[in-house]
């Protein structure tokens, strides 16, 4: 089996729950570098068909590398291109975005948005997993008509990451500040009490006094935090 780094089996995880769901039977790795995560995807019987797409050729080219050298050459695309521009989604899709900045997800979303209708769009699962950004990516998502299904966390190499599991419902809401910042599903798991959740959120906390000076947003999220842990 490939190994991942801790970071990529969460989002691998996501992958698997979204699988209960999924009927086209393809997931569709964006900016997919090494490969692996494709790999391991078809390795574990996860989809028929992965696409990757990179839009830079030398990291297009090791993912095809990879799933040549693991025997899945006739299970595979790999494209040379901008998100997901040259991949028209189809419903039943799991598109992940991993590893990426947020603005960069946010636009490669707009785009996908943009360029496949809405009913396809509403049959399509979105995993994401922002390396920064977090707030601007939970905002955006809830304004453009997103849903939150689930958010993972994990701890690889002294460095928290979180992963995102969206679907598209076309229904505008808007999130607080606290929300934008924490997450919807984090928050409700952090009031469960959920031990990594908590620690996670003393880790938010520390980042969050620091950067509050400067982000009004983050001051905001802060303050109600504060305010509704009493
Ligand atoms: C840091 S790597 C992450 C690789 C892998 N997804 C992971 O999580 O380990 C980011 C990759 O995304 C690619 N990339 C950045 N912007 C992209 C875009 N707009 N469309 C497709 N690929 C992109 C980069 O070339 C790079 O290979």
């Amino acid at each position: 089996m490939q190994i991942l780094p801790v970071r990529l089996e969460m989002v691998l995880e996501q992958v698997r729950k979204a699988c209960k769901d999924s009927s086209s039977g393809r997931i569709i790795d964006v900016g997919s570098d090494h490969g692996y995560l494709a790999v391991r995807c078809l390795e574990e019987e996860l989809a028929d068909y992965v696409i990757c797409t990179d839009i830079h050729k030398a990291p297009a080219q090791r993912s095809a590398n990879a799933l040549i050298e693991a025997g899945f050459e006739e299970h595979a695309d790999v494209y040379v291109t901008d998100g997901l521009k040259e991949v028209p989604l189809k419903a039943g899709d799991i598109v992940v975005i991993a590893g990426m900045g947020g603005l960069n997800i946010i636009d490669i979303i707009s785009r996908a948005l943009k360029d496949n209708g809405y009913g396809v769009m509403e049959n399509v699962t979105f995993i994401l997993q922002p390396q920064k950004s977090n707030d601007i990516v939970r905002n955006y998502l809830s304004k453009t008509g997103f849903v939150f299904e689930d958010e993972s966390i994990c701890y690889d190499r002294d460095i928290f990451y979180n992963c995102m599991r969206v679907v598209f419902r076309g229904i505008s809401t808007t999130m607080t500040d606290e929300e934008a910042c924490y997450g919807p599903v984090l928050l409700k798991r952090y009031k469960e009490g959920d031990k990594e959740v908590v620690e996670y959120f003393g880790h938010l906390n520390s980042l969050f006094e620091i950067r509050q000076r400067s982000n009004p947003v983050i001051r905001s999220a802060l303050e109600q935090r504060k305010k509704n842990e009493g």
